[in-house]
């Protein structure tokens, strides 16, 4: 059920990122800047390769009053040179109505100053994410998430140098080797590879060390492996990271050094759930002044040391489905480092293990 809230907000916050985005260039379809007749043919061909069974691209044609393409849904150009530099063609629901169908053209290609591609939650029936997309080089944002994609992640998205953006949560995605070329992104602010499964890629840890700008990273149910070599340590790291969801995963307590290591006071929301954590949770934690949810759901820790320490911020704590044993009393002093004055923990999520004893006061808590 949590976890089911949770994927929820994520999404929230992946489509406020996207509209934030927007805002700018939505403006420009006040303009009467014209196309280009040939970005408008490479976007009729575009069109072509996909089956639009419910008229979504109606106002795309060569009819006359539909001359402009740049008033074409989910088109936005340059107001200055008229040149596509937007395709935002996300469905607005997840029912098969909204969902454009088909292939994706390479006709693409032909948009030469194409920075902005969201064909999510569309529905590609199971065809690969197509190589070309590698070659469309002005990218900052690449959104394809739940659009039915499979197969392997090809490594030609290596191209993109510019991209800030790119989420792939959500299809069925594999990586057929390591994934290098991922480390050649530099400018990634937001990585969503979530449900693309990701057992082979055992340096990821290493490649992330090249990526200094991240702020989100969501690797949730990749069947990531654990981190096997210490080594890692003398790597930098971004270090702006505010989201890390690793949860549904393989990694075990060697995450830890790389996880305080990464985490500078800006982290703001990490999970770690239904992985295999085990033991004690690292007081070091307590360092995370600006932490406001741990998730450790589903993992076989057996105490919550006092941790809090610094941990300012932390609202939420999810504890549940772990191995804890003891006095409830006594997990609530852990948890508060024994003063409930001053905690900001609004949830603490305990169920599912071997706590004994009555609900203590919690006056102290807000
Ligand atoms: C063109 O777009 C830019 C930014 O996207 C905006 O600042 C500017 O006001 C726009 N110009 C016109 C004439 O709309
Ligand atoms: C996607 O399209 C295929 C083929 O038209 C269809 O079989 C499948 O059910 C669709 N998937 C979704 C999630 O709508
Ligand atoms: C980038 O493209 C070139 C050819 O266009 C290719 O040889 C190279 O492997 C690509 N880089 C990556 C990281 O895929
Ligand atoms: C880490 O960063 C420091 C300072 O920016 C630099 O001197 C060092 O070479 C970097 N180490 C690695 C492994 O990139
Ligand atoms: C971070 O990495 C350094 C080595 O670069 C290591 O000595 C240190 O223990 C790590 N920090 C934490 C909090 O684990
Ligand atoms: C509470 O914290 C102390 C000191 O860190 C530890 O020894 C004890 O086991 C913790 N209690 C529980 C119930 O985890
Ligand atoms: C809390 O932060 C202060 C100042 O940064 C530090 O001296 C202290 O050791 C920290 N306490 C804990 C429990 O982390
Ligand atoms: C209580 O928290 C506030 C801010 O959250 C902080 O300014 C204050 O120093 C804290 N007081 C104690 C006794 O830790």
């Amino acid at each position: 059920m949590s976890s089911k809230c949770f994927l929820l907000l994520q999404y929230v916050s992946l489509i406020s990122v996207i509209l934030f985005q927007l805002e700018p260039t939505v403006a420009n379809s006040n303009n009467i800047i014209s196309c280009l007749d040939e970005e408008k043919e490479a976007l009729l061909a575009f069109k072509q390769g996909l089956i639009d069974e419910s008229g979504i691209l109606s106002s795309w044609g060569r009819e006359d009053e539909k001359r402009n393409c740049c008033k074409w849904r989910g088109v936005r150009c340059s107001n200055k040179t008229g040149h596509v530099l937007g395709l935002d063609l996300r469905a607005l629901s997840d029912s098969p109505v909204d969902a454009l169908k088909g292939t994706i053209n390479p006709s693409l290609l032909k948009l030469q100053h194409l920075t902005y591609l969201d064909l999510s939650w569309n529905n590609f029936s199971g065809s690969p994410i197509p190589e070309f997309i590698g070659s469309l080089s002005k990218l900052s944002e690449l959104a394809l998430s739940s659009a039915q994609l499979a197969g392997p992640i090809p490594h030609q998205l290596g191209n993109l140098s510019r991209l800030q953006v790119l989420d792939l949560r959500f299809n069925n995605l594999f990586s057929s080797g390591n994934l290098d070329w991922l480390s050649y992104l530099s400018s990634l602010r937001y990585l969503d590879l979530g449900d693309c499964k990701l057992s082979k890629f055992s340096n990821w840890f290493q490649v992330l060390s090249n990526l200094r700008s991240l702020t989100t990273l969501y690797l949730g149910h990749c069947d990531l492996p654990p981190i096997s070599t210490p080594s890692l340590l003398h790597l930098n790291y971004s270090k702006s990271l505010e989201v890390i969801d690793l949860s549904n995963n393989y990694l075990t307590n060697s995450i830890y050094p790389w996880l305080l290591n990464v985490s500078s006071n800006l982290v703001d929301h990490i999970d770690l759930g239904s992985n295999r954590l085990h033991g004690s949770i690292p007081v070091a934690f307590g360092h995370m002044a600006s932490l406001r949810y741990l998730g450790l759901l589903s993992n076989r820790l057996r105490e919550v040391p006092k941790f809090l320490g610094n941990m300012s911020s932390l609202k939420m704590l999810v504890l549940s489905y772990n191995e804890l044993r003891g006095e409830l009393s006594e997990f609530i002093q852990n948890v508060s480092s024994g003063s409930t004055k001053n905690s900001s923990l609004e949830w603490l999520y305990l169920a599912s293990n071997e706590i004994t004893g009555t609900i203590p006061n919690l006056g102290g808590f807000p």
